[in-house]
């Protein structure tokens, strides 16, 4: 028995093209579009027709960076694989790509088996992995290419958080040739964390232990040196291609660019707290800055236009959340007296969407390149397309009814993400998601959640086909 929706009168808007169109989905999939009003959508028929007049129909968020419960800090991320995908979903988000962790000492497998574990039957839209390289040895070697074979085909090293995730650079040099072998993608995590945790002692040393300290011992040319040292491994490594995740310095992306500017498949991340905060928050009296500490830090707000600029000349691709969310009663409050005891990382799974939408009414962005930073472009990049973060035939009828005429306020008393705050507390957005379908299945109708823990499912990756 087939199973179709109609989609009628919306303006179709991809990282290609926007169109008056009507959307058929069949059995979980996008199945034709026509113009709206055209005799062949006319004599479509459906056992659900949504009316998106005056609304936008857009493909599913991809969100190519989270950390649902991850364990760092002493804490876990508050929000679970099933809180969060909730949220997202919330926010028209309809995949996520979240980082398992390998442990010191353990395998890559074992850390897969507990995301798998954590994730399956829980989740209300699709999900991939990323994996998180701590030990760098010849099994964890080994497991990279067998991980390349079950859809886990990116790998993220850390030049940051010593004793914990950090990698030197021979880890990091023989993780990326065996990349350039398998096919895998190299993230970094690009700040200098030998340099770092010395300015750390320091300012602990002199006294300096608020949540601003936080952001001024983790400085713009420390993670501008480290994301130079990333580029030049990867292309010792043989030019494979690497993805710099979270760049909040100007001075970081002036290398990315530089790179690409040789023609180097080097890629470039950021987050809407790097476009829409600033060091301005992590200032903020009572303790309050540590609702913004995470890592690479919010930057002064100079920082914020050359990241707008790399978003428009394409030196950046991706906008990612790196949602990792800690409530501030209990866990952030574990740095009251020691900033580097704050566990890093803000909640924003919920709001991307909407966030880069005021982008476009703010004239940073095009409507198009919205949908290429938050759909198409984290899909290509994670080997996800076309199957996500596009709308046509044969795609998933990943799809989001998007009204760009709403106006909304962010804040924790109405999101729906597994934290006690919100990091745009008060901020006023235009735009808002109406409905969202996840193959096909409605998981937000009209505003009102019907979604369900479960519908999700793994989502093997295959090779990145960005730029290819
Ligand atoms: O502060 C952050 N970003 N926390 C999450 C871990 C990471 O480095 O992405
Ligand atoms: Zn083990
Ligand atoms: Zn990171
Ligand atoms: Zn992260």
């Amino acid at each position: 028995m087939s199973n179709r929706t109609l989609i009628r009168g919306g303006l179709v808007v991809t990282a290609a093209e926007e169109t008056h169109a009507d959307v058929l989905v069949e059995d979980g999939r996008v199945a034709a579009l026509a113009t709206s009003g055209s005799a062949a959508a006319e004599a479509w028929t459906a056992e659900r027709v949504i009316d998106a007049s005056g609304m936008y129909v857009i493909p599913g968020g991809v969100d190519g960076h989270t950390h649902m419960e991850m364990p760092f800090g002493g804490t876990y991320a508050s929000d679970t694989f099933e809180t969060g995908t909730r949220a997202a979903a919330w926010g028209g988000t309809t995949t996520i790509v979240d980082f398992v962790v390998q442990s010191v000492g353990h395998g890559l497998r074992e850390g897969l088996d507990a995301w798998h574990a954590k994730a399956e039957g829980n989740c209300a839209i699709d999900y991939g992995f990323h994996m998180i390289l701590s030990d760098v040895t010849e099994d964890t070697l080994k497991e990279m290419d067998l991980l390349v074979g079950e859809g886990v085909t990116s790998f993220k090293l850390f030049m940051a958080y010593p004793g914990v995730f950090y990698s030197d650079d021979g880890r990091i040099l023989r993780a990326m040739q065996r990349a350039g072998e398998n096919g895998g993608l190299t993230m970094v995590h690009a700040e200098n964390g030998i340099a770092i945790d010395v300015l750390v002692e320091q300012a602990l040393a002199a006294g300096r232990t608020d949540p601003r300290h936080h952001g001024e011992v983790r400085k713009a040319l420390l993670e501008a040196e480290a994301t130079h040292r990333a580029i030049q491994l990867a292309r010792v490594a043989g030019d494979v291609p690497l993805y710099i995740v979270h760049v909040s310095a100007q001075e970081a992306l002036a290398e990315i660019a530089a790179a690409r500017d040789l023609g180097l498949p080097v890629h470039g991340e950021t987050c809407p707290q790097y476009l829409f905060l600033s060091t301005d928050n992590l200032a903020e009296p009572d303790f309050e800055g540590a609702k913004y500490v995470c890592s690479t830090p919010l930057r002064p707000q100079e920082h914020q236009a050359a990241l707008w600029r790399g978003l428009r000349t394409d030196d950046l691709q991706v906008v990612s959340t790196d949602h990792c969310p800690f409530c501030f009663s209990g866990q952030k409050e574990l740095g009251r007296g020691d900033f580097s005891k704050i566990p890093n990382g803000m909640p924003g799974v919920e709001h991307r969407m909407d966030l880069l939408h005021q982008a476009v009414v703010d004239g940073h962005i095009s409507r198009r390149r919205w949908i290429d930073l938050a759909c198409a472009a984290p899909a290509r990049m994670f080997g996800l397309y076309p199957r996500k973060g596009t709308i046509a035939p044969g795609a998933d009828a990943d799809l989001v009814i998007y009204d760009p005429h709403a106006e909304q306020v962010l804040s924790a008393a109405t999101h729906h993400m597994n934290v006690d705050y919100s990091a745009y507390e008060g901020k006023r957005v235009t735009g808002r998601v109406r409905t969202v379908l996840s193959r096909g299945v409605p998981v937000l109708e009209d505003r009102e959640y019907v979604g369900r823990a479960g519908h999700g499912v793994y989502v093997p990756r295959g090779l990145s086909t960005y730029g290819s």
